[in-house]
C-alpha cells in the first residue's frame, strides 16, 4: 500500500515507520521545513524509544521517505492519513481543528485516483463529516472514503503501542458519557465496550504524583469538557479533574517550600525529571514547568537535570540553571525534587547525594524511594500521599 502521512510529529512519525516497517511505502510530510531536512539527513526531531533506528532501517531500504509538500504524494497514495496537531484554542478551550481542515483541504485538491482519507489526529466527534464536507466542496468528483481511525499510542512507548495496540478503532469513536452519546448520536455500549479495551485502566496507572501533563490528555479532556457544553450535557466530572490537576501542580511547589521550613529564598532548589513522563522530551503541560515557575516565584534559584527533555524545557524555562547530570545537579542544593519517574532517578547513590548537597532534603514526587531507607541515610524525605512522611 502507499501511504502518505500528513503531519510528521509524534504520531505521524512513528505511525509512518511502523507501516514502512510493515511493508508499505510510506511519503511523511510536514510543513516544517526544518523537521523534513532534519529527517531527510537521518536526524529525528523528536526522541522515542528505538524510533531512530526504525527510521534509518526503512529510510536505506526504500519504503521511508520525507516532504514538504502533499500534492505528489497525496496524488500516488492509496491512503492519506492525518495526523496534524490539534492543540487547545486559544481563548476557549475547544479544541482547535484549523490544521486538520486545512490538512483536508490541500489532500483535497491533490487526491488522484480512490484514495481512503483517514484521520488519525484527535478529534471531537463531528470532525470526520466536515472533513468529507470539505473534501466533496473542493472535489466534489473526488473518488474518496472518510474513516476515522484516532491513534492511542503512547510516547515512550509509541512504537510498541502501535505495533501491538490494545485496540484499533476504525469508523467513528467517541468518548463520552450516555447523556452526551445520545446528544452527538452515539452509542453508549459500544463506547463503554472502547473504554474497557484499554490496558491503561487498571492498578498500572494509579500513582500518586505532581499532577499530569503532556500533550494529550489535559487539551482531550479540555476539548470533551467543550464538547459536552455545546451539546448542553456538562460533564461536570471532567471539569473538576482538569481543576483539581491545576491547583495540585501549583500546591507542589508549596509542598517544597515546607520541606525547608516555609522560606525559599536564597535557596538552590534541585530538579530531577522535567518531561511529563520518561521516556520522552515533550514538555508539553508538564508539572515541572508549573512546579519550577511557583519556586521561581518563591524566590528559590533552580537546578534542573533531565535526560532528554533540557533542550524543550530552555525556551520554556530560560531563568533556571541546568546540570548534566543528576548528581551535578544535586551538588550545593538545599532540596532535590524528583518530578519525572526517569529509570536512572531510580537508583541514586543515596550516600553520595547525601554528601554533595548542602541539606538532606529530598521531595520525592513519585514515591520512587522507600521512606525507611531514606531515613537510613539521613534525608529529611517527603513523599506524596504516603502517612508519615508528608
Ligand atoms: N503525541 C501523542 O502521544 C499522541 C498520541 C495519540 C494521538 N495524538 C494526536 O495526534 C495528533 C498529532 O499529535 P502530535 O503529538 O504528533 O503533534 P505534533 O505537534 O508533534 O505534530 C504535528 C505536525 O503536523 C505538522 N502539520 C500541521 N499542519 C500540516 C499540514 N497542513 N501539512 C503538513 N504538516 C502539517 C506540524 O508541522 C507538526 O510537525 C493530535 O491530534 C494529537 O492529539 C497524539
Amino acid at each position: 500500500m502507499r501511504v502518505a502521512m500528513i503531519g510528521t510529529g509524534y504520531v505521524g512519525l512513528v505511525s509512518g515507520a511502523c507501516f514502512a516497517d510493515f511493508g508499505h511505502h510510506v511519503i511523511c510530510v510536514d510543513k516544517d521545513a526544518d523537521k523534513i531536512a532534519a529527517l531527510s539527513r537521518g536526524d529525528l526531531p523528536i526522541y522515542e524509544p528505538g524510533l531512530q533506528p526504525l527510521v534509518q532501517s526503512n529510510v536505506r531500504e526504500g519504503r521511508l521517505r520525507f516532504a514538504t509538500g502533499l500534492a505528489a504524494p497525496v496524488s500516488e497514495a492509496d491512503a492519506v492519513f492525518i495526523a496534524v496537531g490539534t492543540p487547545s484554542r486559544r481563548g476557549d478551550g475547544h479544541a482547535d481543528l484549523s490544521y486538520v481542515y486545512a490538512a483536508a483541504r490541500e489532500i483535497a485538491a491533490a487526491l488522484e485516483g480512490f484514495t481512503l482519507v483517514v484521520t488519525k489526529s484527535t478529534v471531537p466527534v463531528g470532525t470526520g463529516d466536515e472533513v468529507e464536507r470539505i473534501i466533496r466542496e473542493v472535489r466534489p468528483q473526488a473518488d474518496a472514503v472518510v474513516v476515522s481511525n484516532p491513534e492511542f499510542l503512547r510516547e515512550g512507548a509509541g512504537i510498541r503501542d502501535f505495533k501491538h495496540p490494545d485496540r484499533i478503532v476504525v469508523g467513528t469513536e467517541d468518548e463520552r458519557a450516555k447523556e452526551v452519546c445520545e446528544k452527538v448520536g452515539a452509542d453508549v455500549q459500544e463506547v463503554a465496550r472502547g473504554i474497557g479495551l484499554d490496558n491503561r485502566i487498571g492498578a498500572k496507572f494509579l500513582h500518586a504524583g505532581p499532577g499530569f501533563g503532556g500533550s494529550c490528555f489535559p487539551k482531550d479532556a479540555l476539548a470533551l469538557i467543550k464538547t459536552g457544553q455545546d451539546h448542553e450535557a456538562p460533564l461536570r466530572i471532567v471539569e473538576t479533574i482538569m481543576a483539581v490537576n491545576d491547583q495540585r501542580k501549583r500546591a507542589m511547589g508549596r509542598k517544597v517550600a515546607a520541606a525547608l521550613g516555609g522560606n525559599l529564598r536564597g535557596k538552590t532548589v534541585a530538579v530531577l525529571g522535567l518531561t511529563f513522563k520518561p521516556n520522552t522530551d515533550d514538555m508539553r503541560e508538564a508539572p515541572a514547568i508549573a512546579l519550577i515557575t511557583a519556586l521561581r516565584d518563591m524566590g528559590a534559584a533552580v537546578r534542573a537535570y533531565d535526560p532528554a527533555g533540557m533542550e524543550q524545557a530552555k525556551p520554556l524555562l530560560p531563568d533556571i540553571a541546568y546540570a548534566d547530570s543528576a548528581y551535578a545537579c544535586a551538588q550545593g542544593a538545599d532540596a532535590l525534587v524528583i518530578v519525572t519517574e526517569w529509570e536512572q532517578f531510580r537508583a541514586l547513590d543515596l550516600a553520595r547525594l547525601k554528601a554533595i548537597m548542602a541539606r538532606p532534603v529530598v521531595v520525592d514526587l513519585r514515591n520512587v524511594y522507600r521512606p525507611e531507607d531514606m531515613a537510613r541515610y539521613g534525608f529529611a524525605y517527603h513523599s506524596v500521599g504516603r502517612s508519615g512522611h508528608p
